[in-house]
């Protein structure tokens, strides 16, 4: 039953990377129930990664049902719903069916390297960087739907014909949610249309000239909205609730991390790993190799920018242990083997499976473990992989610093792999500062639900949030300053061992 207090609730479906999960929270941002089910992870060929969009679809009304069931509530008690989703992954559906015509190309899909490539011949990888406050790199959409376009028979022809729509998960939750070929609303936020590297940041509209370079019919394109608004009411199971906002996985954390000043920032480790500042009003340029990107726009308000420092394997490197290793049979495991050992043994794990995101952007490099001897055991690679997340974070600090001139005092972290204590410490160390997690570790789907109340009027304004915010755990720096430099310059070395594999 709901233990929480009486009603009403807001309810929030996240639908992430490796699995799609609803959070049901009451007035004081507390969790009521949690229903979460994983998806097939495809991989067809080396760096392909793809999911299937109508299994995706089939597990969200499916979590949706389980979370209101736990809670012991129907859908009366839910006054809005909010939608978070991973970011970037790129689907292409027929209007008239609601049949995906391919499946989705996940964010991590390094298939578009050599397009990309092409796209910034002569010009740089910096091309659309002014309009979209992106590099060129095989991560964002633009190019994945070109891919699409040019390699799937018949594509073409149907997007020009007009029967073919676009969407990031959100945009293909939400249209199945409002009716789907019934009257489904093809919409998208801001936050999720700054990753497709086809809006321009600074107009918050999609950006005809690019559209064109990138060979990408306008018509396939979803409406661009605001992040906490209305979009429409819910079909099935939530009938008559209001769908009432939209962000991707990381902005919904930085708002769920109630980071609405600036110079607030947050860090979610998932399967990857996000580190987002707010920097207020102003879409603020990177030199550091930082994304510039939208961070949320509440209803008309004016938007609000963030910086990004963007990780793509943290998480998934532990699955990858398991799954593909099978030398730890649960996550959890990790921190066990890695703390029956000192330290890392001599060995520097470098997991650039998806190429180098933030701050080197190189879809060229791919994994390697540097430092192996005789001596190395899996206990020194586990510990390896759990640094190889702290350096990573490092790296991005130290970008972000250099691009704000401010230095970070404390880290605000969330996200799945902030119970792994070892984690944790291993980090402030690495960081030279405090490391910080609030009570609801489950920000991503919080930030979606304080989107969704506020757009209906259960939550008044930001101050009201902010008051939630409660801290539950805090790690400080203890390791030398010596031993934590020599180890940043191996870490380092590592790093340029992975750049031009792919030639
Ligand atoms: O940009 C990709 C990001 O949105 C994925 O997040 O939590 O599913 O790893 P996550």
């Amino acid at each position: 039953g709901a233990s929480h207090g009486q009603g009403p609730f807001i309810a929030a479906i996240d639908q992430g990377t490796t699995s799609s999960r609803c959070i049901v929270f009451d007035k004081d941002g507390r969790i009521v129930s949690v229903d979460q089910k994983e998806h097939e992870q495809i991989f067809p060929k080396p760096g392909w990664v793809e999911h299937d969009a109508a299994e995706i679809w089939t597990n969200v009304q499916q979590v949706v049902i389980g979370a209101l069931e736990q809670a012991g509530i129907t859908k009366a008690d839910v006054k809005a719903l909010g939608i978070t989703n991973q970011r970037e992954t790129t689907l292409l559906w027929d209007k008239a069916t609601g049949e995906p015509v391919h499946n989705a190309l996940v964010w991590q899909d390094t298939r578009t390297d050599t397009l990309c490539r092409e796209l910034g011949r002569n010009v740089g990888q910096d091309r659309f960087r002014r309009e979209t406050g992106l590099p060129l790199a095989s991560y964002f959409s633009g190019p994945k739907i070109r891919w699409l376009l040019d390699n799937v028979d018949g594509l073409r022809e149907r997007a020009e014909r007009g029967e073919l729509l676009f969407g990031t998960m959100d945009s293909w939750v939400i249209w199945n949610l409002t009716g789907g070929p019934d009257g489904g609303r093809h919409v998208t936020d801001v936050t999720n249309a700054s990753r497709t590297m086809l809006m321009n940041l600074h107009s918050m509209s999609w950006d005809e000239k690019i559209c064109n370079s990138m060979g990408v019919p306008m018509s396939l394109l979803p409406e661009i909205r605001s992040s906490a608004e209305v979009y429409g009411e819910a079909k099935g199971a939530l009938a008559g609730v209001p769908v009432a906002s939209a962000l991707g996985d990381q902005q919904a954390a930085l708002f769920g991390q109630t980071c609405y000043s600036e110079g607030e920032a947050k860090s979610t480790y998932g399967t990857g790993t996000f580190l987002l500042l707010n920097t207020g009003h102003e879409a603020v340029n990177s030199y550091n190799g930082l994304l510039t990107t939208v961070g949320y726009q509440i209803g008309d308000e004016r938007p609000v920018y963030a910086l990004e420092g963007a990780i793509a394997v943290t998480g998934s490197l532990v699955q990858w242990m398991r799954d593909q290793m099978g030398l730890i049979s649960t996550a959890a495991e990790i921190e066990t083997l890695a703390s029956s050992v000192e330290d890392n043994g001599g060995a520097y794990f470098v997991p650039a499976f998806s190429g180098l995101f933030a701050p080197y952007w190189r879809d060229d490099a791919r994994g390697v473990i540097a430092g192996l001897t005789r001596y190395v055991t899996k206990a020194h690679l586990a510990r390896a992989v759990l640094e190889a997340t702290a350096w990573q974070t490092r790296e991005i600090v130290d970008a972000m610093n250099k691009d704000s001139g401010v230095e970070l005092t404390a880290l605000k972290v969330d996200g799945g792999m902030t119970s792994n204590n070892l984690l944790m410490q291993t980090m402030s160390d690495f960081l030279g500062a405090p490391v910080v997690r609030p009570m609801v570790a489950e920000t991503t789907c919080l930030g979606a639900a304080y989107a969704a109340g506020l757009a209906v009027g259960f939550w008044s304004d930001t101050d009201e949030l902010r008051a939630n915010w409660k801290r539950a755990a805090e790690w400080t720096p203890s390791m030398e300053a010596a031993v934590r430099d020599r180890e940043y310059k191996n870490w380092l070395k590592a790093v340029q061992r992975t750049m031009g594999w792919i030639e």
